[in-house]
């Protein structure tokens, strides 16, 4: 086999076989393979798509190419939860210690945030003391104790992944549908859960702009999943403006501890159930262990189940508690919940305005995340440092009425030469209209 041959099938719009497949991701991993051969084979992808066959035997060489997590020393099923990527996505921190407090274990691998999209890692770390890398012999220890463990991707897993993605940041092919679904799905089977529920995040602030790629997308993720035996479920949500009302590493933790204890945005709560839901749900299913027929009826039975649970671990506190107990066993300082001065904050706080009166339409959630990153609070380069404390807050979302001169934001910054930026970010986000503006449909399709 030779690689330029396989560059050239692609290029004409061939199918690859299994075999021309796992030849060119060994290849690739192993170095045999060079980066510009590999990106022309990536570009023709890019144009020429794969399909879903083709993204199933990449998704599985990638897989294959590394390690994969054994999570049998913890006791249960395992569900996973991934976003696409997304701004203000605070959903994992809400989410995990609910479900957690439901007493459902969360063995959660999570990254850093890149471009104009925040990574939980990064928020996490706004706590001070909190061990984001933790071995695995703790990680599943913590599990088994407390139900609930979260650290940054470990080991050698995906390795053809993390050199693939690389070269796609650098040369363009970020967003292509079966590029991203094998890249997402190799990690998540990699990881070793059982059930694997997918934020698909749709709009302006994500890498799917229109339902129809989102639901491709999703379709494509789903069946990989499934059909490697791993209950897969994907909820498709909208990411045209940001999620919550803020946007920045610390601030973000605040907001997620505020919806904690119930007093935090109905749309970050919104997502957190629906998601938590399906991964109990998933969970249940997998035990109930009954036939594919009566598989959707009895999730959607199990899912609303659950729905009502989650619900009650915000109303008697236990899914805060629970994120007490997470913070110390991961050598943060658990005080921060009770007292917000002892996260890192920003020098500086600067009101945005509205220049007219009208109806508020975010369209633009990327250059909301830009706003933030470009403070420092994001990394516009996988080796940039973050600053915790710098951010955005969203005062006023899509269907809003404000008045001319109402703070309509307001940006959290230590540098003041980069508040004129990320304000002129900002404004790039939204629309102020005179009609009124229906509020945006948050959870578009369960697939
Ligand atoms: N996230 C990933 O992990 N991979 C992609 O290709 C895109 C988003």
């Amino acid at each position: 086999m030779r690689m330029y041959d396989l560059i050239v099938k692609k290029r004409d719009g061939g199918e690859l076989t299994r075999e021309e497949i796992d030849y060119i991701i060994e290849g690739y991993t192993d170095g045999d393979i060079p980066d510009y051969q590999m990106s022309a084979w990536l570009m023709a992808v890019f144009y020429k798509g794969m399909n879903a066959r083709e993204t199933a035997d990449m998704t599985m060489a990638m897989v294959r190419s590394g390690d994969m997590l054994d999570l049998s020393a913890i006791n249960g099923i395992k569900a996973d939860k991934h976003s696409t990527g997304g701004v203000g996505d605070k959903v994992t921190l809400v989410l995990a210690p609910m479900v957690a407090a439901a007493g459902v274990p969360v063995a959660k691998m999570s990254g850093r945030g890149l471009g104009h999209t925040g990574g939980t890692i990064d928020k996490l770390e706004s706590i001070p003391g909190f061990n984001t890398s933790l071995t695995e012999d703790t990680f599943v220890k913590q599990v088994n104790s407390i139900k609930i463990a979260l650290t940054g991707q470990t080991g050698n897993l995906t390795p053809a992944d993390k050199k693939i993605y690389a070269l796609r940041d650098a040369t363009g092919i970020v967003d292509s549908i079966p590029l991203i679904a094998s890249s997402i799905m190799s990690k998540k089977i990699a990881a070793g859960a059982q059930v694997i529920v997918l934020d698909v995040t749709c709009g302006s602030g994500a890498f799917m702009h229109n339902i129809e790629d989102a639901r491709k997308l999703a379709r494509l993720m789903v069946d990989i999943g499934d059909n490697v035996g791993r209950r897969t479920i994907a909820v498709i949500t909208d990411m045209d403006e940001p999620l919550g009302n803020t946007v920045g590493n610390a601030m973000e933790v605040i907001e997620a501890v505020e919806t904690l204890k119930g007093r935090g945005s109905r749309d970050v709560l919104d997502v957190c159930l629906e998601l938590g839901a399906w991964m109990i749900a998933g969970i249940e299913a997998d035990m109930a262990d009954t036939g594919k027929a009566a598989d959707r009826q009895m999730l959607e039975q199990l899912h609303d189940k659950a729905y009502e649970r989650l619900e009650t671990t915000i109303k008697d506190g236990s899914a805060l508690d629970k994120f007490r107990e997470w913070i110390t066993a991961q050598n943060g300082n658990s005080a921060v919940i009770d007292d917000y001065s002892l996260f890192p904050s920003s020098k500086y706080i600067y009101d945005v305005k509205a220049d007219r009166t009208g109806y508020i339409r975010y369209t633009r959630a990327d250059e909301a995340g830009m706003a933030s990153m470009v403070l420092g609070g994001g990394r516009a380069k996988k080796d940039d440092a973050v600053n915790p404390a710098v951010g955005v807050e969203i005062c006023a979302k899509t269907g809003d009425y404000v008045h001319q001169g109402d703070v309509i934001a307001r940006i959290h910054s230590d540098d003041e030469k980069m508040t004129a930026e990320s304000e002129k970010r900002l404004k790039n986000a939204f629309v102020i209209e005179d009609n009124e503006v229906e509020r945006n449909m948050l959870i578009k399709e369960i697939v």
